[in-house]
Order: C-alpha cells, then structure tokens, then sequence
C-alpha cells in the first residue's frame, strides 16, 4: 500500500504528464483504494491552488454485505465440497446440517461437483470431482478490487442474481492542475511559531490551511460540569423550601435595572469600567417603563418616599448604558417590580442560579464571570428576624449550622448582613454570603405598599463547588484549562444537610 505522501508524490508526476486524472480509473489501475486516492487529493487541494477537481457520479457494483461474507469466508458450495470427506462421502442428512447447505448443496450439484448415491439409505453424498475451485469468491474479490466492474459479464449477473453483487453510486473526481501546479510541492506549515514570528519569515511561508470539513472525534459520551451538578444540589434545595425559580436567560442588562432601580448611585465606584464590563454594541438602552423611571430618578436626585436621596444631578444617559450584569439581584430586581404591577399582592419566594460578570483581576479565586446563588422572600412586615431565620433554614441544608452575621453595606438592602459560617476543617469563621432587606428607596418607586418587606440573599456557585469537589484554583473550574477528564470522572457531590440539634 503507498504511503499517502508517496501517493500524492505518485499524482502529481502523473498529472505533470496527463491532462486530467480520473480518480476511480487512478486507484482501479493502481489498485489503491478510492478513498485513500481522494484523500491524497483533498490534502493535495489545503495547500493551495495546486490542482482543480470536478465531481462526477458514476453507476458501478460492488459486493453486497452477504457477498463480502462470501468473499471472506468462501462460498457456500465451495466450503460445503470442503466438508465431504474425499473417499466415502457424508450421509446427506449429515451433510445438510451444514451452515447454508441448501444453496451451497443446489450449486455444488449443478456444478457438477457432487454425485448422490441413493442405494443406501440415508443417501450418501460424495465427491465427483478431486478438486474444485472456488470460483465465486474470485469473481467477489476481482470486483472489489475494481479489476471487474462490467455488470453485463454472465458471471456478474448470475451473481446479482443471488444478492451478492449489487449497483452503487461512485463519487469520483476529475483532477487538473491549477494555476500553482508542481511536482514538488513544499508541505505547508502547519503551526505559527514564535520563531517564524521574530524572524519574519512568516510572511513568505506556505501555511496549511484549515480543513473546515474534516469531522472531528466523536466524543463518547457527555458529561455534566461540576457547577452544574452543585447548581442541581442548590436547587433542590430552594425547590424544597418552596421557592421559584426566576428566568435568568439575559447576560446583557442595562445600568437602570442592574444599578439605578437599585437604588445604587450613578458615581458608585460598581458602576466604573475598572468594576462592570460596558457593551459598545449596542451601547444603550433606549426602552424603559417611564414613571418608574421617574420615581426611580427622583428618589436618587432630591428624594422621595421618606427618602432624601443622594442630592445629585441623576443622568438618563448613565442608566441607558448596557452592561454585563454585575449580579443577578438585577433578575430579582425585575421580578419584584413585575410583582408590585399585580393588583393583588401575594407573597412570593424567588430564587436564582446563574452567570454574572465583573471586570476582575484574575487569580486563584476571581474570574470575570462566576456564578450567584440568589434567594428573596417578600411578603408582608418581614422582619430581620425572618431574615436570619431563613438564612438557618437555607444553610442547614447545606450542612452549615453553625452562622455569625456582621452588619455590612450595600446600595439596596438596609440594614445588611455578611453571612459567616464556622467551618470545622480550617477551625475559622468563613464568609459564605451577603444579605439584607431592600430599601424602601428600592421598593416603593416600583409601587409596593409600605407594609410588604423583602428579605433576600446571594452567594456564589464557584466557592462550594470547590470546596465539595477540593478544587483550588477557580481557573480549574471555569476557562480553556478546564480538564474535561476531570469532568467525566468527577461523581455528583451530594450536599448533605445538618440534624437539627436539640
Ligand atoms: N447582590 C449582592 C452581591 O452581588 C448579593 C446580595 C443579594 C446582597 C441580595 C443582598 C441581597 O454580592
């Protein structure tokens, strides 16, 4: 068999002495496999404007799947002469328990290979010939191998008869040479490197070109990410304590929903291109509900409800601008004012799980974009009582019993909480999440009575999941370096739940 760079070596001298080359001709007078020719063709062609192809379809046979049975393991009649021992025959009942004796013994016999002698009972079958040859499994092997491809030969057509040959369609190509023909054509590189890099010589060299068509591995099954499965965990555990979950499907949000509605002013340091990653396209958002937006502007510049705002010029401008939400309690902020257009409130409790996006400084334990867990509970005169009620319900189920909050500040909730857990293996106090009651400069501009309160909650995916999984660089977990061995071997991290103490 040539090797593929000896074949393409092969084609081209021929082409450097023909006009065209047919491939099907090619590989039947070479006999060399078709494929293996188009191939060569194919890798000739990612070169570049060597050779010009044209595909043609032409009607051809081949050995049906019985007949390359046939072609492995001899014929029916052939093997079933095999059988018969040569001096004293086989009795024919014996003889017929052979694998496909009933074709194998009709052929042998018109053939003239056997004779029956009926005076015994049973019959005995025995040879009338000393030797035989195998006749159809040569016929099979001249047409796989494209020596024999007239379907009008007896033979062929005796052996469409019986199924073993059939018609296919063959795809096959006419090559010429193009514009930048050669037998000695250079191998294009098929990498960039530095050197070709400092030195230049990237600019003169011949690159391979990507073979867009090639079909990659199959991969042999799918897997689910570590985060994805503790994202399972986590929400079951919501589900169970009765929450919903929000439609987090929007990456892109606009600084209205993701800070102002927040209650977050327009100069807060979140809100500067060294924090939140700004879209240029589109840049801004133009849609708003607009007497929302006025309430919202008025809290923020000479205040409203109870409220007397930050006192500063608020800019339509600044909330217009899109961004990458910098947490998903702009998901909650939207829900909740959904909820407050309701005629009739009903408590609710809502959670999510998903993506967002801050412009950090990477290292071990920050990404650009991570995952929030986010939990709120509105209803009517909630207290922080209730707050730190859930927050025990919420982490006990995580495993965690053992809680310390210290008052914290955010924008949107007052007062606020950092969560902390005692984790027994580091014997500290670590910090697992942030909460709080949303302000009423929150609340009120969306239309909610005074008495509804909103407690709520968020924590992030990436740090439990290392934790559960003892992964230590969140760079493992998230970007190009991710090992998807690691993901196929990892088991489901089950979060188990502390007893309830006495
Ligand atoms: N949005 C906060 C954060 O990004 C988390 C939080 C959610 C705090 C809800 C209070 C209430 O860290």
């Amino acid at each position: 068999k040539p090797t593929s760079s000896s074949l393409q070596t092969d084609i081209l001298s021929y082409l450097s002495t023909h006009d065209e080359l047919n491939t099907w001709t090619y590989a039947n007078e070479h006999k060399i496999d078709h494929q293996l020719v188009i191939g060569t063709i194919r890798s000739i062609q990612s070169i570049g404007d060597i050779i010009k192809i044209e595909q043609h379809t032409n009607r051809s046979i081949a050995p049906s799947d019985e007949g390359k049975l046939l072609l492995q393991n001899g014929s029916y009649e052939y093997n079933l002469f095999q059988a018969i021992p040569a001096d004293k025959g086989i009795e024919q009942p014996e003889l017929m328990k052979f694998p496909n004796a009933t074709i194998g013994f009709a052929k042998a016999m018109s053939s003239g290979w056997l004779q029956v002698d009926k005076s015994s009972k049973p019959a005995i079958v025995k040879r009338k010939v000393e030797n035989v040859h195998d006749e159809v499994q040569n016929l099979l092997k001249r047409i796989q191998s494209l020596e024999l491809q007239d379907a009008s030969v007896k033979e062929v057509v005796e052996l469409k008869k019986r199924k073993l040959v059939e018609d296919v369609i063959v795809n096959y190509f006419i090559v010429t040479k193009s514009s930048e023909f050669s037998t000695n054509i250079a191998k294009g590189e098929a990498e960039l490197t530095a050197e070709m890099l400092q030195t230049g010589s990237w600019k003169t060299l011949n690159f391979k070109q990507y073979n867009f068509n090639a079909k990659g591995m199959m991969p042999s099954h799918g897997c689910l990410h570590p985060l994805l499965k503790v994202r399972t965990e986590y929400r079951q555990i919501f589900l169970e304590m009765g929450f919903t979950e929000m439609p987090t499907n929007n990456y892109v949000e606009n600084s209205f929903w993701n800070f102002d509605a927040l209650f977050t002013p327009q100069k807060h340091p979140a809100r500067d291109v060294q924090d939140t990653f700004f879209l240029s396209d589109p840049a801004v958002t133009t849609t708003f509900p607009e007497d929302y937006l006025e309430k919202i502007k008025k809290v923020h510049s000479t205040g409203a409800f109870g409220s007397i705002g930050y006192q500063y010029e608020w800019a339509r401008e600044e909330a217009q601008k899109n961004v990458f939400r910098t947490h998903t309690t702009a998901v909650s902020t939207r829900m909740l004012y959904k909820l407050a257009q309701e005629k009739i409130f009903k408590p609710v409790k809502y959670f999510s799980i998903d993506k967002v996006f801050r412009n950090e400084n990477l290292d071990a334990t920050h990404l650009a974009e991570f995952h929030q867990i986010e939990g709120l509970v509105a209803d009517y005169n909630l207290t922080l009582g209730d707050l730190i009620g859930i927050l025990y319900e919420f982490f006990r189920k995580l495993g965690m019993t053992k809680l310390r909050f210290k008052p914290a500040y955010n924008p949107y909730t007052e007062p606020s909480m950092e969560i902390f857990s005692y984790h027994e293996g580091l014997q500290r106090w670590i910090e697992v999440g942030n909460s709080g009651m949303f302000r009423p400069e929150m609340l009120l501009p969306m239309g909610f009575s005074e008495d509804i309160s909103v407690i709520a909650w968020g924590l992030s995916l990436e740090r439990p999941t290392m934790i559960l999984y003892g992964i230590d660089n969140i760079r493992d977990l998230i970007g190009p370096k991710v090992d998807l061995e690691m993901c196929r071997q990892n088991p489901i991290c089950r979060v188990i739940p502390a007893k309830i103490e006495e």
